[in-house]
C-alpha cells in the first residue's frame, strides 16, 4: 500500500470537542467548507437536467466548456479555446492524481509552496515522487524538476502573488521543461489584493505552453457539495489529460455539468456571496485583533492567516475554550507553527458569536 499521513482533521477532534462543549456552541472556523445555500438558478439548473440516465463524456459539454472559457475571460482577461477546457470532479482529486497522470514517480521531485494545502504533498507520494515544499524555486539550482504547483490566492495564507512573481516561475519552468500548476480555487475572493491567473497574458506572455489553471466552484458558487472544477490550459497537456481520464473513469455527472455551466455564466450569485464573506471577514478580523491576534498576509480568499506569537496547538486551545474552532498553522507546513489559520466560513449568526466571546 502506498504510504501516506494521517488524515490532518482527526487530530482535531478533542479540541473540537472542547469547542462543542461551550454553553451557546461551536464556532466551527476550521475547515472552510461554504455554508450558505447553492443558488437557486444552480439549484434548478440541476433540477432540469436531473433525467440523465446514458453515460456523460469525460470531456464535458461543449455547453459546459464555452461556459468556463467564458467565465475565464470576462472576469479574469483570460483567452481560453473551450476545446481546452477539462470538468474536473472537483479540484482536490486533480491536485491528487495531477503527478501520477503525467508520469512523475521516483526521484523526481515535485514542488508545492512551503504553507501549503496538504493535497499537493499527497498527489507526490500517490505518485511515487518525492513532496518538495519550498517559496524559493532558486534553492533547486540546476536540478529539473516535472511540475510546480502555485496557489494564489494562498490556503491557508491568504497570499497573492503578484503577476512579476508569476511570469518568473512560468520561465523558470519553461528553461526546465517544468510544467507550472496554478490552483486558482479562491481567485474571485481578492479583497485588498486581486489575484491574476497563470494564463493572463501580462504572466505568461499570450502562451499557455506547460501551464495548466486549475479552478473550483466550491467556493465562488457554494457547490462544494455537487463536486464542480475545471482546469484549463496547455491543449497538449489538457489532451493527453483528457485520455488518461476517459481510462480512468472521472466522469463529472451530467446533471453536475449543466448546473457548473448555469453557475459559471451567472456572476450576480457571486457576487452575493462574495459580500457575504466581505462583511464577515470585516467582524472578525478587529475581533480577532483586538484580542491580541496578528493578522498576517490573508488579502485574499477565504482565511484569515494568524498569530499571538503561541504555538499553534495552544492558539487553537485558547480559542476552544472559547467556543471557536481553528486550524493549527502546522497542519499545512513546518513553517505554520506559531500561526492559526481562522475561515471566514460561518454564518452570520455564528460569526456574531465568535466576536462576542473574542471581546
Ligand atoms: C488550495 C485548495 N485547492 C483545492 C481545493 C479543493 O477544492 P474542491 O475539491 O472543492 O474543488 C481546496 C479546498 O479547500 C483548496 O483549499
Amino acid at each position: 500500500m502506498i504510504g501516506l499521513p494521517d488524515f490532518p482533521w482527526d487530530r482535531l477532534t478533542p479540541l473540537k470537542q472542547l469547542a462543542a462543549s461551550h454553553p451557546d456552541g461551536i464556532v466551527d472556523l476550521s475547515v472552510g467548507t461554504p455554508v450558505d445555500p447553492v443558488p437557486a438558478v444552480v439549484r434548478q439548473a440541476l433540477a432540469d437536467a436531473s433525467d440523465s440516465p446514458g453515460y456523460p463524456l469525460t470531456y464535458g459539454t461543449e455547453r459546459l466548456r464555452s461556459a468556463a472559457a467564458g467565465w475565464l475571460r470576462r472576469r479574469h482577461g483570460v483567452e481560453v479555446d473551450q476545446a481546452n477546457v477539462l470538468p474536473l470532479i472537483g479540484s482536490k482529486e486533480f491536485v491528487a492524481w495531477l503527478p501520477t497522470f503525467l508520469g512523475v514517480g521516483q526521484g523526481q521531485r515535485v514542488v508545492f509552496p512551503e504553507l501549503a494545502y496538504p493535497t499537493y504533498d499527497v498527489g507526490a507520494r500517490l505518485a511515487g515522487a518525492e513532496p518538495y515544499a519550498t517559496d524559493g524555486l532558486l534553492a533547486l539550482g540546476p536540478e529539473r524538476v516535472p511540475l510546480v504547483w502555485v496557489n494564489s490566492p494562498s490556503n491557508p495564507t491568504g497570499k497573492v502573488l503578484p503577476a512579476d512573481h508569476l511570469r518568473k516561475v512560468v520561465s523558470w519552468a519553461r528553461e526546465r521543461g517544468a510544467v507550472v500548476a496554478s490552483d486558482e480555487c479562491y481567485i474571485e475572493l481578492g479583497w485588498e489584493e486581486q489575484p491574476v491567473s497563470i494564463l493572463h497574458p501580462d504572466v505568461c506572455g499570450g502562451s499557455h505552453e506547460g501551464l495548466l489553471a486549475v479552478h473550483s466552484l466550491s467556493k465562488r458558487s457554494n457547490l462544494a457539495g455537487y463536486r464542480a472544477g475545471f482546469v484549463a490550459g496547455d491543449p497538449a497537456l489538457v489532451r493527453r489529460l483528457l485520455e488518461i481520464r476517459k481510462h480512468a473513469g472521472m466522469i463529472m455527472p451530467g446533471p453536475v455539468q449543466a448546473a457548473m455551466a448555469v453557475a459559471l455564466d451567472d456572476d450576480e450569485h457571486a457576487e452575493e456571496q462574495r459580500a457575504r464573506y466581505a462583511a464577515r471577514r470585516a467582524a472578525l478580523r478587529p475581533a480577532l485583533e483586538a484580542a491580541g491576534w496578528k493578522i498576517e498576509h490573508s488579502t485574499a480568499g477565504l482565511y484569515l492567516w494568524a498569530s499571538n506569537g503561541a504555538g499553534c496547538w495552544d492558539q487553537v486551545r485558547a480559542l476552544a475554550e472559547k467556543g471557536i474552532l481553528v486550524a493549527p498553522g502546522d497542519f499545512y507546513g513546518e513553517a505554520g507553527g506559531l500561526h492559526v489559520r481562522i475561515a471566514v466560513t460561518a454564518d452570520d449568526e455564528r460569526i456574531g458569536a465568535a466576536v462576542r466571546r473574542l471581546q
